[in-house]
C-alpha cells in the first residue's frame, strides 16, 4: 500500500512535470543549448516578463532590431525599443540573438525612395551595419547578417524586380545590381559585420530551406561559398511549419522530419553552428466548441514539437533553437495565414502562478528536452552525458510498471556535466 502511494506520487509528480521548478528553461540549461523567444513588448508586460524570464534563456526582437525600426533617416537611429529587449535578456541572463541587418522586407521608407549608385548603396549598409553593431557590442552574441536571399518560389536569388508583389523584390539587390555582380551585396554584408565586431557568431537565415529541396539546396549554395571565405559561423533555419499531416497547407511550410536531419547533417559537414531561429507550428483553428479533431490537432502537434526538438538534440553543431513569440495572441501567423494559428507554446491568459498557461505543445518540447531515451540516444558529448541506462532505470517504475526511460512525459534524469558534476533532474 505504502509503495502504492509512493508510486502515485512519483506519477502525479512526472505528469506536472514542474512540481520541483522544472521548465524547459531549466531543462535547457542543463543541456547546454539557447531556448529562446521573438519578443515584442506588449502594453502591459508583467505576466509576459514573468513567463519570458521563467521559461526562456534567449531572446530576439522580433521587430524592433529591423532596418525599418532601427534607423529612421540616412544617419539617424532609435534604439530604444531594442534597447529595451536587449537589457531585458542581458539582466535576466540570456542568450541574446540579433535579427536582422539585411532583408527584403520592413525597411526605412528614406531608404525605399533611394534611388544612389552601387558605391553608395554598399557605404550606407557599411554605415548601418557598424552603427548597430558597435551599439549592441558585447550584448548580442550572433547576428542575422543577411535574411532570405533566396527567392519565395525557389527560382533563384530575390533580385530587384520580377515579383508582381513589391514587397517582394530586394531593393538591396537593385541597388548593387546584385545579378551582375554575384550577388556581392551579400558577401559585402558579411564582410562589414566582421570588421565591426568580431567576436559576434554571423549567421544567414532564410524559411523553406530546412529540407532537401531547390531553395535549401540554394541556401546551402550561399552560406558553403561564405564559409569559404570564413565570413560565416552559422546558418538559421526560421521552421515555420505546418503539420506535416496537413495535406491542404501547400508547400510553405510542410516539414519531414528525415529531410531536415539529412539537411542539419549536410549543413554541420560544412563546420557550420546551426540555429532553429524563428519556430512556430500553426495549425487550423479550432472549432467552438472543439471537437475530437481538434484535439487530435493539438497532440499531432505536441509530437511534431518533440520531433523537431529531438532532431535538434541529435545534432551537434544545433545550438539555438528559438520559438517565434511566446504566446499565440502576438504571432504573425493568423495575419498572414487565413484561417490558421495557436502555433507557439503558452496561452494567452494568465494561469493561478501568474503566468502564461502552458500548451499542449509546451509539454512536446519539455518532454524532448527530459527524455532519458532521449539523451542516451543523441551524440551531445560535448555538453551532456547520461550515466547508463541500467543505473538510470533501476531508479524508478511509473504505475504501469513501466521503467523511468520509457515514461513519456518528464523522466527523473540523471545528467553528467562537461566537467564531470552531476545532476539530478526531478520530475
Ligand atoms: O508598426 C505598424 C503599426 O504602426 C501599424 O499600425 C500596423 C498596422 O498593420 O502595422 C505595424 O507594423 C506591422 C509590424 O509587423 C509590427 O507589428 C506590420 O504591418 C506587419 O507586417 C509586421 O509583421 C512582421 C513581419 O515579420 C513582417 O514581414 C511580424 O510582426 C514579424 O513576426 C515577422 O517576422 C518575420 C521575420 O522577421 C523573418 N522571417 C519571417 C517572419 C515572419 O514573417
Amino acid at each position: 500500500m505504502k509503495q502504492q502511494l509512493l508510486l502515485c506520487c512519483l506519477f502525479l509528480a512526472a505528469a506536472m512535470g514542474t512540481v520541483r521548478g522544472q521548465t524547459v528553461r531549466s531543462l535547457a540549461e542543463e543541456r547546454g543549448i539557447y531556448f529562446g523567444a521573438a519578443v515584442t513588448f506588449p502594453a502591459n508586460p508583467a505576466v509576459y516578463e514573468t513567463t519570458l524570464a521563467r521559461e526562456f534563456n534567449g531572446l530576439v526582437c522580433e521587430n524592433a532590431m529591423k532596418f525599418g525600426n532601427i534607423m529612421t533617416g540616412p544617419t539617424t537611429f532609435s534604439y530604444s525599443e531594442a534597447d529595451a529587449i536587449v537589457n531585458f535578456g542581458v539582466s535576466h541572463g540570456m542568450y541574446v540573438r540579433g535579427h536582422t541587418f539585411i532583408w527584403h522586407k520592413q525597411n526605412p521608407t528614406w531608404f525605399m525612395n533611394l534611388n544612389v549608385s552601387r558605391d553608395s548603396a554598399f557605404k550606407i549598409m557599411e554605415q548601418y551595419i557598424t552603427s548597430v553593431m558597435t551599439h549592441f557590442r558585447g550584448k548580442i552574441k550572433e547576428w542575422d547578417i543577411v535574411n532570405e536571399a533566396v527567392a519565395r518560389d525557389s527560382s533563384g536569388m530575390r533580385l530587384g524586380s520580377g515579383y508582381a508583389d513589391e514587397s517582394q523584390n530586394s531593393k538591396w539587390a537593385a541597388l548593387t545590381d546584385a545579378a551582375n555582380h554575384d550577388f556581392d551585396y551579400i558577401d559585402s554584408a558579411f564582410t562589414y559585420a566582421r570588421r565591426a565586431d568580431s567576436s559576434v557568431l554571423l549567421f544567414y537565415n532564410d524559411y523553406n530551406t530546412e529540407g532537401m529541396g531547390k531553395k535549401a539546396d540554394r541556401a546551402y549554395d550561399i552560406v558553403a561559398h561564405l564559409k569559404s571565405l570564413d565570413l560565416v559561423d552559422g546558418v538559421g533555419l526560421q521552421c515555420h511549419f505546418h503539420l506535416s499531416t496537413d495535406s491542404v497547407a501547400g508547400p510553405n511550410g510542410s516539414w519531414s522530419p528525415s529531410e531536415l536531419a539529412a539537411n542539419l547533417e549536410r549543413l554541420a559537414a560544412l563546420g557550420l553552428i546551426i540555429s532553429f531561429t524563428e519556430v512556430d507550428i500553426r495549425i487550423p483553428n479550432a472549432h467552438t466548441p472543439m471537437t475530437a479533431e481538434d484535439s487530435a490537432l493539438l497532440i499531432q502537434q505536441r509530437d511534431e514539437y518533440y520531433t523537431l526538438m529531438k532532431l535538434f538534440l541529435a545534432q551537434p553543431k544545433c545550438r539555438s533553437f528559438f520559438v517565434w513569440g511566446i504566446n499565440d495572441a502576438q504571432s504573425w501567423i493568423p495575419d498572414f495565414f487565413d484561417g490558421y494559428g495557436s502555433c507557439l507554446l503558452f496561452s494567452n491568459t494568465a494561469g493561478t502562478n501568474g503566468q502564461f498557461e502552458r500548451k499542449t505543445c509546451y509539454y512536446g518540447v519539455l518532454d524532448a528536452l527530459s527524455d532519458a531515451t532521449g539523451i542516451l540516444g543523441n551524440a551531445r558529448e560535448n555538453y551532456v552525458k547520461m550515466i547508463p541506462a541500467t543505473k538510470a532505470a533501476n531508479r524508478s517504475f511509473d504505475l504501469l510498471g513501466r521503467t523511468v526511460k520509457d515514461i513519456p512525459f518528464h523522466p527523473r534524469i540523471i545528467v553528467v556535466k562537461p566537467g564531470g558534476a552531476v545532476n539530478e533532474i526531478h520530475p
